[in-house]
């Protein structure tokens, strides 16, 4: 049996589903993985659940120069301080899982830069599409494709409003609240609603995708605040339905479209059924084809399913960390958007 000492930076919604996951299912990732996992430290201003006294640190510096503590799960969210805890738990050697697809997305080379000076495993699968394991996918399951196409519903917020509109009639301020209330909407909603979040997953998505880097200011976007139940009612009309879209494409001349609007899509796709806070991401890949990934993109458990995840797929390589390495990086050797908006 592996120890592995964990620790949570922030405790909200998401540090909370981490610290109850590790409780409820630690005895199964015992049993299949031979590896115990025990939240040694929580480091947050405010407390979803209940934590006790001993483990709640400090600061920061008392996580990283704790010897026994071999994972950082970063949950804060935002950029700062976010960015200098990950750095110097990445610096001290620790391995770190991330939800933060804002700070991730304009970080990246930076971070993963980090982790491979101390040989740290960073992996951040909760930052895209929530529960949906996406990016291993992407990362580890994919080689034998050029993928041409990425698009999909990214945002949980946004589909939850768009499906209560939709479905309930109602007004978008009315939805948004709740949605707020369930967990899903960030801190700041306006990251969701006017496409920032879908921006910064889609940055992600189509940088490992196409394996380029793919900056957030070239992706287009587009939210949702101007949509009206008008709007909404005249497409069901129409036979379509709206929803808001990422979408990656790669163009036979090797140049890269990306952007989040939302987009009107006929009622028989099978997008248009995917309701409430769940997400589903389209790939097209040259060997496999069409794939569809459907699941809860948001919320405590679906997200912490993908941090205590990569704390375990952190575990079995850390020997080897596996990184999203990019070779091609833009503006270094020609990678060409399309970005005529
Ligand atoms: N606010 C995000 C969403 C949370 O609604 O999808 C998950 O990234």
């Amino acid at each position: 049996m592996k120890n592995v000492k964990v620790a949570i930076l922030g405790m909200g919604t998401v540090g909370g589903g981490i610290y109850q996951l590790i409780e409820q299912e630690g005895k199964n990732i015992e049993h299949k993985d031979g590896i115990r996992l025990e939240v040694k430290k929580t480091l947050a201003l405010s407390y979803a659940v209940d934590v006790p006294e001993e483990k709640k640190a400090g600061n920061i510096d008392e996580i990283v120069s704790d010897p026994e503590i071999s994972i950082v799960a970063e949950v804060m969210g935002g950029q700062h301080p976010s960015k200098e805890f990950i750095l110097k738990a990445l610096e001290a050697g620790k391995t770190v899982v991330s939800a933060n697809k804002d700070m991730i997305s304009q970080n990246w080379p930076d971070l993963e830069a980090a982790a491979k000076r101390s040989g740290a495993g960073f992996y951040f699968e909760a930052a895209v599409g929530g529960g949906i394991p996406i990016l291993r996918a992407l990362n580890d399951s994919m080689q034998a494709n050029s993928i041409d196409r990425i698009y999909g519903i990214v945002n949980g917020t946004t589909n939850y409003i768009l499906t209560k509109m939709d479905d309930e009639g109602r007004d978008f301020a009315d939805v948004l609240k709740e949605a707020q209330e369930l967990g899903y909407a960030e801190a700041n909603p306006e990251s969701d609603v006017e496409g920032y979040d879908a921006r910064y997953k889609l940055s992600i998505l189509a940088s490992m995708a196409f394996h380029a880097r793919v900056p957030v200011d070239k992706i287009y976007c587009e939210g949702i605040t101007k949509i009206t139940k008008a709007d909404i009612a005249i497409g069901r009309e129409l036979g379509y339905v709206v929803k808001l879209l990422a979408i990656g494409k790669k163009d036979a001349d090797g140049s890269i479209e990306v952007r989040v609007h939302p987009t009107m899509i006929r009622k028989d796709h099978a997008l248009a059924s995917i309701k409430g806070s769940f997400n589903a991401i389209f790939i097209n890949g040259s060997a496999v084809g069409e794939m569809m990934w459907y699941g809860k993109g948001a919320g405590d458990f679906p997200t912490a399913s993908a941090l205590v995840s990569d704390m375990v797929y952190a575990v079995h390589n850390a020997d080897y960390p596996r990184y999203a390495t990019f070779e091609n990086t833009y503006g270094a050797d020609g990678v060409k958007f399309n970005d005529n908006w």
